[in-house]
């Protein structure tokens, strides 16, 4: 692989960056020099998350974030100059499951908020980003956490396998901001071991193992997310992560 844009020294604001991939995320770039921004609705875990960084001898704030809330986004931007002068890289990571929700039952409407966090806030997010890079000069990379469930079927998520496609699509289609040195690209986990998928208890787990063979841990999701980061060839890619195969790439 080809490294060029090395996480030290950089800044680095992770969405969802209290919990799970997103930790995982924050905690791989701060050990490698990036000063890290941690955006994420949940303020007790976001504050620890940061404190756990600290103590491991990264840099990191954090800040409170509702992502479907394009000022908080812009808050979060703002806030990263502010605390560490510019913004390199951006991890659109906030997600949430719909949780087995029956989406053909009368009066359904959960599916809104699923498409409002874990699509429409990305697009949003990825339009002031970019805003936020051309600005300042010299670059970025923004990447946005997909799902395998955005490349094929999932039965019992089918908004949230939606919202996951248009996150694949919406990425490949901004390659060509490469041209002015933004680099946008998507990283797809299979089924990871995090708190989205522990709600659904011991049993959940176990139906995931036998369904992809495994579960991933959010630090080798964290390892896709640094190879987009660092290598420069990558624009509109889409990283497969999965038990199966490890780290790839969708054509
Ligand atoms: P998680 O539940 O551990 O972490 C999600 C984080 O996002 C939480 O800290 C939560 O507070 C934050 N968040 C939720 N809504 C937010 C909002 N509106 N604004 C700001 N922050 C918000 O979940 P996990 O598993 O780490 O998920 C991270 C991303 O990875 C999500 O986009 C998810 O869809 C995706 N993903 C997860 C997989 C899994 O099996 N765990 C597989 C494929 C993709």
């Amino acid at each position: 692989m080809p490294p060029a844009m090395e996480p030290e020294g950089k800044v680095a604001i992770v969405t969802g960056g209290a919990s799970g991939i997103g930790l995982a995320t924050a905690k791989l770039l701060a050990s490698r020099g990036a000063r890290i921004v941690i955006a994420d609705l949940n303020e007790e875990a976001g504050a620890a998350a940061a404190r756990d960084i600290a103590s491991s001898g990264g840099q990191a704030r954090w800040t409170v974030v509702d992502v479907t809330k394009p000022a908080d986004v812009q808050r979060a931007l703002d806030f990263a100059v502010e605390q560490f002068g510019r913004v390199d890289t951006v991890h659109n990571n906030a997600g949430v499951n719909e949780g087995g929700e029956d989406l053909l039952a009368p009066g359904s409407d959960f599916w809104r908020r699923t498409l409002a966090v874990d699509l429409e806030a990305v697009i949003g997010a990825t339009q002031l980003e970019v805003q936020h890079f051309r600005r300042q000069g010299g670059g970025g990379v923004i990447i946005n956490t997909a799902s395998m469930g955005g490349l094929v079927p999932m039965f019992g998520s089918p908004v949230y396998a939606a919202a996951k496609a248009g996150v694949i699509h919406f990425s490949r289609s901004l390659a060509h901001l490469a041209a002015e040195g933004i680099r946008v690209c998507a990283v797809c986990p299979s089924f990871t071991d995090t708190p989205m998928v522990r709600v659904g208890g011991e049993a959940a787990i176990e139906a995931m193992k036998r369904e992809v063979g495994g579960i991933l841990q959010p630090e080798q999701i964290a390892e896709g997310v640094l190879e987009l980061v660092r290598d420069d060839s990558r624009a509109g890619a889409v990283m497969r992560v999965t038990v199966a195969r490890g780290i790839d790439y969708a054509r």
